[in-house]
């Protein structure tokens, strides 16, 4: 089991689940970490994007995708016709992991461990939210659902049924994309990545 399902509200509401999320002590990661970053969106939301962890900028204003990796994502949803604020916006991990010190935090990716005690509020947020399809951005919320053997270069943009969704897929996370040091590379990326995000769309419409 998930070490976050101690940390479970009896209400099992959104709201009541963000606030009980403040609490959480699960793992490690809370005592470096400023906010508990929970997923924003409406109950029913036809189409949940699971992103990694907080980064710096989600860390300090405690809403997820804020970000440089947040502007990237709504510049594609809206390319794609989606509203963000239609969707339901997470991550596999809710607190920020980092290593440096204050003035340069440096985002720290969180172990099988870390993801692996999220999990129930995952579960938590998808049983409320009944989406019809889970995006998957990047390698990291993909294995939290599929366990770690998931590439996402190789399952990339596909269609699954799972548990969670009648429609799943992964695709690159943004940050990913904004890394990529082959100029070439980062343009073919960000072309998937759009299609696979239209592809979202067009299933949740
Ligand atoms: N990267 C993520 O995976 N999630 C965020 O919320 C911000 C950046």
């Amino acid at each position: 089991v998930s070490a976050a399902s101690l940390f479970l509200p009896g209400q099992r509401d959104l709201a009541s689940l963000a606030q009980a999320a403040q609490g959480c002590r699960a793992c490690p990661l809370h005592e470096r970490a400023t906010h508990t970053v929970f997923g924003e969106g409406p109950v029913g939301a036809r189409l949940m994007l699971v992103g990694e962890q907080p980064g710096d900028t989600e860390d300090r204003e405690g809403k997820p995708f804020i970000g440089p990796a947040g502007q990237l994502l709504d510049e594609v949803l809206a390319g794609v016709g989606l509203k963000r604020e239609e969707l339901y916006v997470t991550n596999a991990v809710k607190h920020f992991g980092w290593t440096g010190d204050e003035k340069q935090r440096l985002h720290a990716k969180p172990g099988r461990r870390e993801v692996l005690a999220c999990k129930a509020w995952l579960d938590a947020e998808v049983a409320q939210v009944k989406p019809k399809m889970i995006v998957c951005l990047g390698a990291t919320a993909a294995q939290s659902f599929l366990g770690p053997g998931f590439r996402i270069n190789l399952s990339r943009g596909q269609i699954f049924e799972t548990p969670w969704a009648k429609a799943w897929m992964a695709t690159y996370h943004p940050s990913a994309l904004l890394r990529m040091p082959d100029e070439r590379a980062r343009a073919q990326a960000r072309v998937h990545f759009e299609e696979d995000l239209r592809k979202a769309a067009a299933t949740v419409r």
